[in-house]
């Protein structure tokens, strides 16, 4: 059988590659030893898309079946396999029982810091909630109760055992660590000062003038060395992220959130995609619709491929339809899949003689077809030689309830355009009020106090389900992403 790669399945496992990181933009495939395998090394300023994506040889994965049946709780244990630093390290002559060691002693620290450590979060139906969005099911992640209270600790979790791999491989120097960097103030840096105080590792946050005075104060208690950014003069872009740009070029490590800066970020956030496969198969059950809120994109882009994957290796039967969901105070990314989508059709229309669907739910459900497959991968290529045509910072000042969806760019737009695209999704703005009832009621649901950032994507069901766009009998799903903090 000839794999991806172009080798053949008789390659002996121990050689064989089983999982590559591979710039959508240019193509570039990162080198397996690379001790920083996370941005791009063509990404220089010009307009192709240079973000890292997973292959995975899902034929080359060992036990594929089982792991998704697996009862350990721990996901870094369970979905270990399918992990690319999991596999990288297994390269470069890692053991299974050292990653296992090494999972489970960051853990420990993680639990010493932050009163639990990294487990299956509850993924389960709500029929509150699927009888105010009139379906059959309303299947809800709860990210609430993870590490630092919100999904984020996972990306940073699946980088930092790399970063550990790589040093017990050799590829790090283990003496003179240098420091992680972030730009948040919000719950990536909090998850990103848990885990990194875990690993007992320097973590340098930019912070704008403007954060939240307790988010500091805990960042503070976490050990993390705050600097806070103001606006420099005749300084376009945002301060933070000057700054945060500033540490790497002195050879600090890419600690974010974000798949633009740091491409592995979206291996631990895959978790969350394998947990939900595992539930749906032990439950017997499927999802015919997920609703992820997207601030800059590393959520719902590790919430797509992940379920890629999951059907890849037989564990899904196929991809729900995805909507992504932003707030009317930014949507950078509805802008982009709106100007693609219209890029797409008018090609597809020019050839064809066709007109053009006149809804976002038809023109969706067409661009999914095969019929137009080679017009998508045609307008998918082009987005990611000329990004600018499709993403810029939004121009106003953002503001909303959902603050931490206000990225004024979406840096993952293309893997959830791509995976909209390819679902016959398509994607939702939502207003403030929409975005209040969501919140109240997942607070009724599950009687714990999400923020409204975590409901965002429930927003979206509430005012898909306004539109009468689901079906009575469908079955829907969304993750409510973060707490309230107090
Ligand atoms: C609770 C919560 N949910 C969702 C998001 C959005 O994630 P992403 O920026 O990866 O789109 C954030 C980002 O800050 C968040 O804090
Ligand atoms: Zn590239």
């Amino acid at each position: 059988m000839a794999l991806a790669d172009g080798r053949s399945a008789a390659t002996p496992a121990s050689e064989r590659v089983v999982s590559e990181l591979v710039c959508r933009g240019c193509g570039h495939v990162v080198a397996a030893d690379a001790p920083r395998p996370f941005r791009c090394p063509n990404a220089d300023g010009d307009d192709v898309d240079h973000v890292l994506r997973r292959r995975l040889h899902a034929a080359a994965v060992e036990k594929a079946g089982e792991v998704f049946a697996g009862a350990e709780p721990n996901p870094f244990l369970r979905y270990a396999p399918l992990l690319h630093g999991y596999q990288a390290a297994r390269h470069g002559g890692l053991g299974d029982a050292e990653w296992r060691v090494m999972v489970e002693v960051l853990d420990e620290a993680v639990a010493t810091v932050n009163g639990h450590g990294f487990r299956e979060t509850p993924f389960g139906t709500d029929p509150l909630i699927a009888e105010q969005l009139g379906v059959a099911e309303a299947w809800v992640k709860h990210e609430w109760g993870n590490v630092s209270g919100s999904h984020k600790g996972r990306h940073l979790m699946g980088v930092m055992l790399w970063l550990q791999a790589a040093e017990q491989l050799g590829l790090e120097p283990a003496g003179e660590r240098p420091p992680l960097a972030i730009a948040s103030c919000g719950n990536a840096a909090l998850a990103a000062a848990v885990v990194a105080q875990a690993a007992q590792r320097r973590l340098e946050v930019f912070v704008p003038t403007h954060a939240n005075p307790r988010v500091l104060e805990r960042l503070s208690i976490l050990g993390a060395h705050l600097h806070t950014c103001p606006r420099q003069a005749g300084e376009a872009g945002d301060p933070c992220y000057l700054r945060f740009r500033d540490a790497l070029s002195r050879g600090a490590v890419p600690f974010t959130c974000q798949g633009n800066e740091n491409g592995l970020t979206i291996d631990g956030g895959k978790t969350l995609a394998w947990e939900m496969a595992s539930a749906l198969e032990r439950h017997g059950s499927r999802i015919d619709r997920v609703l992820l809120h997207v601030g800059g994109g590393a959520l719902a882009a590790s919430v797509i491929e992940g379920l890629r994957e999951a059907r890849d290796l037989g564990a899904v039967p196929r991809l729900p339809r995805v909507h992504a969901v932003q707030t009317k105070g930014a949507y950078p990314l509805a802008r982009a899949y709106e100007l693609l989508s219209r890029h797409i059709l008018g090609r597809w229309a020019e050839e064809s003689g066709e007109p053009v669907p006149e809804t976002a739910a038809e023109s969706a459900a067409l661009l999914a077809t095969t019929e137009l497959r080679f017009f998508v991968d045609e307008g998918l290529d082009h987005a990611s030689s000329h990004r600018s045509e499709f993403m810029w910072p939004w121009e106003e000042e953002p503001h909303s309830i959902a603050d931490g969806i206000l990225d004024d760019e979406t840096y993952d737009w293309l893997a959830v355009t791509e995976g909209m695209l390819e679902t016959g999704g398509w994607p939702i703005v939502v207003d403030e009020e929409t975005l209040r009832r969501a919140n109240a009621l997942a607070r009724e649901a599950t009687a714990t106090t999400p923020c409204h950032t975590g409901t965002a994507g429930l927003a979206g069901a509430l005012a898909l389900s306004g539109d009468g766009a689901l079906d009575p009998a469908e079955s829907v799903a969304l993750i409510v992403s973060g707490i309230e903090r107090g």
